[in-house]
């Protein structure tokens, strides 16, 4: 197994070096059987990444406890993911998912005073509003910014909702229904107008697309492991600004959030002074072992080189479908779209079995099916996929 891992490893230096994507993709065996264009939901597995989950197996069997190494895990993910957002360790939180870094978020707010507001989108995934709805008792009221007649949600529709009664616009970075992207910017400019606070979901971009959180000025970004990370379920992240660690309070907490996890205190509530204050109970080891794993891959490849693959080949995909006469309704500027190209269905889930049954890999939400792409997608895989549309083009192209 060691021989193997030192050979995967050298075949993956020398493809990073000259950036050979189709070499690359020899580190993904699901590639050589199947056109996978699935990554928005879970991704391909890499064989370093199955290395790690049979090291944590070898360490289960022949160590047992093996509590240091377990730790080091947790604080290499959190490292890795400070690495890729270009935030500081302390202020990132290693959760067991995006919701359970939302609700530690949730209960460290007030919202009982005149800045009550939380602001969601359309574009939503669904926890990043039920939360907040949950926060209602408390004395939070979430506004939802509507889409506009292209789809789209534009600026001015954030303008109209945020004001000076807003505490939060909690917002997604790319949409996991139609993989538009938001003008984060932008609407982090008219949040600071009013003296709101940012968090960004960026589950569906983060590890497709280059993140700065200290260039996109966000305040909170949370995501997880299992899409574009390469890792895998039972993982996230929440980063949190410096500034504000010290002032927020989760209510929500456990000894793992405490300034000494060793110290076994039962009298009070100390929370680390870094973001690892919300944080709640023992890690899931098991999946930093793999995320770990897969984010070193990621990292050795390269945000901004894959942020530019996946734009070439979504602007290619959507190209094509154009070409055959079905095309797709995810924004075509690259500025306002992720890693995924949404294609309207009149059989949306029926398309995507007939797909699978060309072992083409997509999902489907709504009334549309989604193609997501990796920087270990190619042409080849454009090419099969568009194949197939067209085939099938009469049967399930839109009314
Ligand atoms: C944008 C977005 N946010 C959040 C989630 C779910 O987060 P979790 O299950 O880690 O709470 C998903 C999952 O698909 C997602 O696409």
């Amino acid at each position: 197994m060691i021989l193997h891992i030192v050979a995967t490893i050298e075949i993956s230096k020398q493809c990073i070096m000259n950036l050979n994507f189709d070499a690359l993709r020899s580190e993904f065996p699901l590639l050589e059987r199947k056109t996978y264009l699935n990554s928005g939901s879970y991704c391909a597995l890499a064989k370093d990444v199955k290395a790690a989950f049979e090291a944590y197996m070898e360490d289960r069997l022949l160590v047992g406890a093996n509590w240091d190494v377990w730790v080091t895990k947790n604080e290499s993910v959190r490292a890795l993911v400070a690495e890729l957002l270009r935030a500081a360790p302390d202020e990132i939180a290693v959760t067991a998912s995006v919701s359970a870094g939302l609700n530690a978020l949730a209960s460290a707010l007030q919202f009982s005073g005149v800045r009550n507001k939380v602001i969601v989108s359309d574009f939503e995934f669904p926890t990043n509003a039920q939360i907040w709805h949950a926060q209602e008792p408390r004395g939070a009221q979430v506004v939802h910014v509507p889409r506009a007649a292209d789809g789209y949600i534009p600026l001015e529709h954030f303008a109209e909702a945020i004001d000076e009664k807003t505490q939060l616009v909690a917002i997604t970075h790319v949409c996991f229904r139609n993989g538009a992207k938001l003008d984060i910017p932008g609407i982090v400019r008219l949040a600071r107008a009013k003296g709101a606070k940012v968090l960004v979901d960026c589950y569906q971009s983060v590890g497709s697309l280059d993140i700065d959180v200290k260039t996109l000025d966000v305040d909170f970004a949370v995501g997880g492991m299992l899409k574009y990370l390469l890792g895998t379920a039972g993982l996230g992240f929440m980063y949190v600004r410096d500034s504000f660690v010290k002032s927020l309070l989760p209510t929500n907490s456990g000894w793992f959030a405490q300034t000494d996890i060793g110290a076994m205190d039962i009298t009070a509530n100390q929370p680390a002074p870094s973001a690892r204050r919300f944080e709640a109970g023992t890690p899931a080891v098991v999946n930093s072992y793999a995320s770990e794993a897969g984010l070193k891959i990621l990292l050795a490849v390269g945000t901004p080189a894959i942020e530019k693959r996946v734009y070439a080949l979504t602007r290619r995909c959507m190209q094509r479908l154009e070409e055959i006469g079905w095309p797709s309704i995810t924004p075509t500027r690259d500025d306002r779209r992720g890693a995924t190209v949404a294609i309207p269905s009149r059989a949306a889930a029926q398309l995507c079995t007939q797909l699978l049954k060309r072992d083409i890999v997509t999902s489907s939400r709504d009334d549309n099916v989604r193609a997501s792409f990796h920087y270990y997608n190619n042409d080849d895989d454009i090419e099969s996929f568009i194949t197939a549309m067209k085939d099938m083009r009469t049967e399930f192209v839109p009314r």
